[in-house]
């Protein structure tokens, strides 16, 4: 199968100008109308995927605009680029490489063979790769957990480190944070991720040296935070280790350490080896996983190791279960084509700016951040696959936090600020630990869901002035009371937050990313953006450490770095 026939821009077929059409129509409704029009509304506009229950019925639209809208996915061939992605057509094309996360949680008994993509230039056996790494993974977050791997000197391992940036340290830390009930081993996870030597710093301070060990995680093996935080963690440990008297004096000594205390995740045998890594102990990945992509390959290694393999491979089992559902099911009822879908709409017909993620779950605080890598990475492109500009706002701007913080802090602005913000409410029934609250007889966790439930009830349907006059509110403050309402907002519901729920809203947001991104025609698999930034930062590192004068030539940089120097202590 080839890679599909590139479509005109959005905005040139057919289907999108009967969309723009009925949009005008539309706007002139509301939630509390459609709602009155539509008595089982709820329900129609309800759906399962995998684990998850989700509820479109808030969404500024009706059934006529979801049939236009699947209209145009289909006129932008979404169905063709799905098979080319799940078939492993080199979609990436700036690349050249295929995108294949999905085979990441093909379960064991299924075959997938990438033609011509093996080390030989031969086929590879997709299915065998990824199982190989993770039972390799497995043998070593067991004999983690059950002592058999040991320190230089003879302790058993308590702390995993992962080093690593962007995807090599959003995903393993936003799922280790959410899966915290599931560490039951005592492995603690942390993550060291930013060149900020405060990072390192804070999270290393009072951790001890012979029961840690670090994962290099980096794809490339060659980004600059990494190493550096990677050859600093090195040097903390034989510094910490000689002051337990551990021998550390010879170049020898110090491979012995390295080889006991560190692992590696990446793609790039050379560099890991030549950090003193023991490739024994490198956990390989493949080009065609993207960063963004990557935390169900062994990028999770220190997620696995702190939550245990049987967790680990139920998550991967809820990410299947959602991939089985985008792969087949039809549009109309497909959750991550309608999802995606409605944020194209939002951000090309109705004007959102940006998205917000508001997980009711304290455990989901870095989700809206993993979220940001994902769709900001993915999507932030102004170029179509032919290099042609895009016609249309592109890449939702996610950004969100925890209800109910969100609620004190940011949320007025949802209710009644000029913007407009759709919403992705996430929500479970049961809680892993409740309390009571300050009666002593109310459950904490039905509070938390009585807020989730409230608020996307007041950003749909808000307050009328006439209902505040009845309620008796002195008319000068009516204006500012009134609640206008027709806020949409998605509610996203689960039994619990298990490794499989995890997984499947992962694996739902990276499908909505990838329905956008074709929308939109651009390559949601590459990041030029980020590369230029990266050199430039390397090319100022002698003026910025005063070894020369700054000639960055562009009028401030070059003030900036001077007044930087003369400060500097
Ligand atoms: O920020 C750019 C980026 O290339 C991301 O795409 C990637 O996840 C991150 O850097 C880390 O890269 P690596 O895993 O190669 O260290």
């Amino acid at each position: 199968m080839n890679i599909p026939a590139r479509p005109e821009p959005l905005t040139d077929i057919r289907e999108w100008q009967d969309l723009k059409e009925y949009a005008q129509e539309l706007r002139a409704t509301s939630l509390r109308t459609l709602f009155s029009e539509q008595p089982g509304r709820a329900q129609d506009l309800s759906f399962e995927v995998g684990p998850l229950y989700v509820d479109l019925s808030k969404h500024l639209i009706d059934e006529r605009a979801m049939r236009l809208l699947v209209d145009v996915a289909r006129g932008m061939n979404l169905e063709d680029y799905r098979a080319a992605m799940f078939s492993g057509q080199r979609i990436n094309t700036t690349e050249q490489r295929s995108v294949l996360h999905t085979a990441l949680r093909l379960p064991a008994d299924q075959d997938f063979t990438l033609e011509g993509q093996g080390n030989d230039g031969g086929d590879q056996d997709v299915a065998a790769d990824v199982h190989g790494v993770l039972g390799r993974m497995r043998d070593l977050a067991r004999s983690l957990r059950n002592g058999n791997w040991q320190g230089i000197s003879g302790h058993t391992i308590k702390h995993v480190v992962n080093i690593g940036i962007g995807g090599s340290d959003l995903g393993p830390a936003m799922a280790a944070q959410a899966l915290r009930p599931y560490q039951t081993a005592g492995i603690t996870p942390h993550f060291i991720s930013n060149v900020d030597p405060s990072d390192l710093d804070g999270t290393l301070d009072g951790l001890d040296p012979e029961s840690t060990l670090f994962v290099v995680a980096s794809k490339t093996f060659t980004t600059s935070e990494t190493l550096a935080n990677a050859h600093a963690a090195k040097r903390w440990l034989v510094k910490e280790l000689s002051e337990k008297g551990v021998d550390a004096t010879s170049e020898a000594k110090v491979r012995e350490i390295t080889e006991r205390h560190f692992v590696a995740v990446s793609t790039n045998k050379e560099k890991v080896q030549e950090f003193g890594i023991d490739p024994k102990n490198m956990f390989e990945f493949w080009d065609w996983v993207g960063g963004r992509y990557s935390v169900d390959s062994a990028i999770g290694l220190s997620l696995m190791a702190a939550i245990g393999p049987e967790d680990f491979m139920r998550f991967l089992e809820g990410m299947y279960e959602v991939d089985d559902h985008f792969r087949t099911e039809p549009m109309e009822y497909n959750v991550p084509v309608l999802m995606g879908m409605l944020g194209v709409w939002y951000t090309d017909v109705m004007g959102a700016e940006s998205h917000a993620v508001l997980p009711y779950c304290q455990d989901m605080e870095q989700f809206p951040a993993y979220l940001q890598q994902l769709s900001m990475e993915s999507n932030g492109k102004s170029v179509r696959l032919d290099g042609s500009p895009v016609a249309v706002p592109t890449g939702e701007i996610y950004w969100g936090e925890p209800g109910t913080n969100g609620q004190h802090a940011f949320f007025q602005l949802l209710h009644q600020g000029t913007h407009l913000v759709p919403a992705d409410f996430i929500g479970f029934v049961n809680p892993h630990t409740d309390l009571l609250g300050a009666d002593g007889e109310t459950s904490m966790h039905d509070m938390l869901m009585s807020n989730f439930f409230a608020q996307s009830r007041v950003l749909a349907f808000g307050k009328t002035a006439e209902e505040l006059r009845e309620e008796g509110v002195a008319e000068e403050l009516i204006p500012h009371k009134t609640m206008p309402g027709n806020r949409p907002s998605t509610t996203i519901l689960a039994d619990k937050l298990t490794p499989k729920t995890l997984g499947a809203l992962i694996a739902l947001y990276e499908h909505i990313v990838f329905v956008q991104g074709v929308m939109w025609g651009i390559n949601s698999f590459d990041q030029w953006g980020v590369e230029l930034g990266k050199k430039q930062a390397n090319e100022l590192l002698p003026a910025v450490r005063g070894q020369q004068r700054s000639d960055a030539g562009d009028g401030s940089t070059d003030s900036l770095i001077s007044l930087y120097r003369k400060l500097r202590n």
